[in-house]
């Protein structure tokens, strides 16, 4: 009866200027939360499971999340979305969560955090440095490293040498800063695709304990998964992209010294990729870091 009464009155809002629900949870939830599985945090399923019928209870969460499970970050506090934002967010989760099992986690979770390299790949929900509030930091193998950015969609920058030193982000209440370990090779200094307006996170997908992200600019979904490089440091980037554009268009990469770039496809002039229609729907780069 309270969910009924409380639908009524998410569709209610609907007419007028409601909070946008899917949009408010992409932006704020999504570089944590799937729906099908625990990333850095619970499923969307196990959301359900826990909060259907108690709106209030999930938004007192959000506000002020506890530390509850093992081997998980602390979630951060959401109060900035606002109360009828975080209602909003509840609703979306309840509908698109119905019905969907919670999968079971790879063995070896991925995300469970280290502060030292364990000869495998993982990926950490953190705070870095000179990046936005919802850096990932993924450590390809021992030698290769990479920060993306699930805020403004683009990569940020590849390090080689080791992880990430999480202790100052673990010790403290989420507002420190973890820190790099080797030494940053190649930053980049926007996204491929230019200055993009209308760019829009849609999550990552795990396959072989690497994430593939998912973004959407404008009409096109783009994907972009992270490889080591076959031999030596560095890494290989493969992007997709759906539908195919109508023309020819330029990637742009940030040139600097030590890091050469090279394509399967289109033409590699400089830091700059022009690529046929065909063939932007799936290249991949390879970046080799000295
Ligand atoms: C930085 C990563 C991060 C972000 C962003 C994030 N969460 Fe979480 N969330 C977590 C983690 C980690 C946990 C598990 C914490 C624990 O169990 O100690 C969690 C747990 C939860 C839970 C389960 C609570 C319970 O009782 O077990 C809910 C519900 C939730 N988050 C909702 C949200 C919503 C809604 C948003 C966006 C408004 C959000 N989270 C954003 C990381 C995040």
């Amino acid at each position: 009866m309270k969910l009924l009464l409380f639908s009524l009155f998410v569709s209610c809002l609907g007419a007028s200027a409601a909070p946008d629900g899917a949009q408010l949870f992409a932006n704020n939830c999504a570089a944590c939360h799937v729906l099908d599985q625990m990333v850095v945090g619970p499923s969307l399923a196990e959301m359900r499971q826990l909060y259907l019928g108690k709106p209030d209870d999930f938004v007192k969460w959000c506000v002020a999340p506890k530390k509850k499970r093992e081997n998980v970050i602390e979630m951060p506090s959401m109060v900035h979305v606002g109360d009828d934002g975080l209602r909003a967010i509840y609703a979306h989760v309840m509908k698109v969560a119905e019905g969907v099992k919670v999968k079971k986690q790879e063995a070896g979770d991925p995300y469970a955090t280290s502060s030292t390299y364990n000869a495998r790949p993982q990926v950490q929900r953190i705070f870095l440095p000179n990046a936005g509030p919802a850096a990932i930091a993924v450590a390809l193998d021992a030698t290769n490293s990479l920060c993306w950015d699930a805020g403004e969609c683009r990569m940020r920058y590849a390090w080689t040498g080791g992880f990430i030193d999480g202790f100052p982000y673990w010790r403290g209440n989420g507002s420190n800063v973890a820190s790099v370990i080797g030494t940053v090779k190649y930053r980049e200094a926007q996204s491929p695709f230019g200055e993009v307006k209308d760019v829009k996170f849609l999550g990552y997908a795990m396959q072989d304990k690497l994430p593939t992200f998912r973004y959407r600019i404008g009409a096109q979904k783009i994907t972009e998964r992270f490889t080591p490089a076959k031999n030596g440091a560095g890494f290989q980037r493969s992007f997709t992209i759906t539908p195919a554009p109508t023309a020819a268009m330029t990637l742009e990469f940030t040139a600097q010294d030590g890091v050469i770039i090279t394509s399967d496809k289109g033409t590699m002039s400089g830091d700059k990729l022009t690529i046929s229609p065909a063939d932007a729907t799936a290249f991949t780069l390879t970046f080799s870091l000295k």
